[in-house]
């Protein structure tokens, strides 16, 4: 490249990517003016803060395709209404309706939170923890941040979907989670990673089977949209975000 006068190994590069780390995510974007995620979700730090999810550790991560449209996936995750059906086998009895709250989204994200019975496995504070404090120690939160990282944060342990459409009829997971610090310390760390894991595995057996089966029916010519309930406000949410990108 010496004969080349105009060669400049400066200006010669890999494109640059924006990545920027988040409440101990890290967040990668391809769209150089989107806004910076700490001012975009400074609503997600005001509410669930006090967890400091950054420092929670991740303990699994595994990559998945379901037969699913990621839509679908991502609204059966922002309701908890279907947790005493599609999970009675798991977490469904640990759940009750009359403890979930829906409150209005943001434009960035919607969320509600479920008061767990206190005697839920890992979901609530370690019995050692002395900082957290009355709802706080029961309190699960599942956050849906738009479009496709869907967190649930536990003050035990916390478990995401990453969202990738693979066409109109699949969807790729990333999907991971951990503990928090306080059951990570626990001497009795291993058999909580290994409760954990289990755990999840079976509820996310759960969720495929329902969203493999919703998709299947909204295929069907019969198929029509359907009326919501105040359990399902993050759908709403959710419909009205898909809806202002499309321009309906
Ligand atoms: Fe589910």
């Amino acid at each position: 490249m010496h004969m080349n006068e105009g060669f400049c190994k400066e200006n010669i590069k890999l494109p640059t990517i924006r990545c920027t780390v988040w409440q101990g995510w890290i967040l990668v974007t391809l769209n150089p003016d989107a806004p910076e995620p700490a001012e975009q979700l400074k609503e997600v730090e005001n509410l669930v803060g006090y967890l400091d999810m950054g420092s929670y550790g991740e303990t699994f991560r595994e990559e998945h395709r379901w037969a699913t449209n990621w839509k679908v996936l991502a609204e059966n995750f922002m309701e908890s209404y279907h947790l005493p059906v599609c999970h009675s086998g798991t977490i469904g009895g640990f759940v009750s309706l009359e403890k979930m709250t829906c409150p209005e989204g943001y434009d960035a994200f919607n969320y509600h939170w479920i008061l767990k019975k206190d005697d839920a496995p890992l979901t609530v504070a370690h019995p050692l923890n002395t900082t957290l404090v009355g709802e706080e120690r029961v309190k699960t939160w599942l956050i849906s941040i738009y479009p496709a990282l869907m967190i649930t944060l536990t003050p035990g342990y916390f478990w995401y979907l990453s969202l990738h459409p693979d066409g109109a009829g699949h969807v790729k997971i990333l999907y991971g989670g951990g503990l928090h610090a306080d059951y990570v310390n626990d001497p009795e760390a291993q058999d909580h990673f290994k409760a954990l894991k289990t755990l999840l595995d079976a509820v996310n057996d759960e969720d495929r089977g329902c969203t493999e089966k919703v998709y299947k029916g909204l295929l069907g010519r019969l198929s029509e949209p359907g009326a919501l309930s105040h359990l399902e406000r993050p759908n709403y949410e959710f419909a009205r975000y898909i809806s202002g990108k499309v321009g309906g």
